[in-house]
């Protein structure tokens, strides 16, 4: 009898059932819109079901899938990456930040509620986001100490909030490419290279795996902000869902203003084929995050 078929994975039907879990999760871990102070957990829910890709925990459900773990066992990590990933939105897109005001197809968050309650729901978010992960799975090799310690320190002042304050004193500068490659490392990359790597701890991954999982996820998080800076020049404010052509308009540093179009495409390229090199342990395992890696290089919003 000939080797029974598995049917080829389809990465729109994946990513669609897993945004929807992560939905119902997030929901069932926030605080209702009519809990007290009702502003607050209105405006918290509002960035946070806006409409986003949810790619984070995407990646961090493929990190666990691909490691054998369990989709309900990492969820609470998905969804904490998501509620730190909205509040990182809320405040960039801030007047004082990148004066934004249009996210996720919507208008922002201090557009509706102010700039208050905005800077308010940031914090409230990345709060949330650790109360959330504290209900994670946990592992002798993996206990919460180490689960904890990963979230925050890609959140903190030498991460993502490094790039972030590099991004803005950057502005108006010529930066050169390693100082750009230093803003995409901490703004963006460091999260999405923790995302991978909180799937693969909820599924109790190996040394080796989590090995895999840091190189992967580095390199297609430097692919991702490659691939936002290029969107902001080559597509319009409909299909982004976000103000395109921003980066232009406010001199920031990006891959096309510092080498152009064409060679930062070589280079998000680069970068991907980098991640997909990092995923060789897992010997065609990691069905998911490869599909999502081709995805993401190739994606228009
Ligand atoms: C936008 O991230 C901000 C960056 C780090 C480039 P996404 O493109 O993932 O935004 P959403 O979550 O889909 O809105
Ligand atoms: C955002 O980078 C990075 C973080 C929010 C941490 P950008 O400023 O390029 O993101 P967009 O283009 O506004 O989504
Ligand atoms: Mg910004
Ligand atoms: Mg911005
Ligand atoms: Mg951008």
């Amino acid at each position: 009898m000939p080797a029974k078929k598995s049917a080829p994975f389809d990465l729109s039907v994946w990513v669609n059932a897993q945004a929807k879990a992560v939905d119902r999760a997030l929901d069932m871990f926030l605080p209702k819109p009519s809990a007290k102070p009702a502003t607050i957990h209105k405006a918290m829910r509002y960035s946070l079901f806006a409409g986003g890709k949810r790619m984070r925990p995407a990646l961090v459900l493929a990190a666990a899938e691909a490691c054998g773990g369990k989709a309900d066992e990492a969820m609470p990590l998905a969804c904490a990456v998501e509620c730190i990933h909205t509040y990182s939105l809320i405040h960039d897109d801030l007047p004082a930040m990148d004066n934004d005001d249009f996210r996720r197809g919507k208008p922002t968050n201090h557009k509706v509620f102010g700039e208050g309650i905005a800077v308010l729901a940031g914090d409230a978010l990345l709060t949330q986001a650790f109360e959330i992960a504290a209900q994670c799975r946990t592992w002798p090799r993996y206990d919460l100490r180490a689960v904890i310690l990963d979230l925050a320190v890609a959140s903190g002042s030498l991460q993502l909030i490094a790039g972030q304050v590099a991004d803005l004193e950057g502005e108006g500068k010529g930066l050169s490419v390693p100082q750009l490659r230093y803003i995409h490392e901490r703004k963006t990359s460091a999260l999405l290279c923790c995302s991978v790597r909180l799937g693969g701890m909820s599924a109790n991954c190996t040394p080796a795996q989590l090995k895999a999982l840091t190189d992967f996820g580095y390199h297609v998080g430097l692919a991702f902000q490659v691939i936002d800076d290029i969107l902001d020049v080559t597509q319009t404010s409909e299909t982004l869902g976000k103000t395109a052509g921003k980066d232009v308009a406010t001199q920031k540093a990006t891959y096309p203003r510092l080498v152009g179009l064409e060679k930062s495409k070589r280079i998000a390229r680069e970068l991907t084929d980098k991640a997909f090199a990092a995923l060789k342990p897992f010997k065609g395992r990691a069905v998911a995050l490869e599909a999502l890696a081709k995805y993401l290089l190739e994606r228009d919003r």
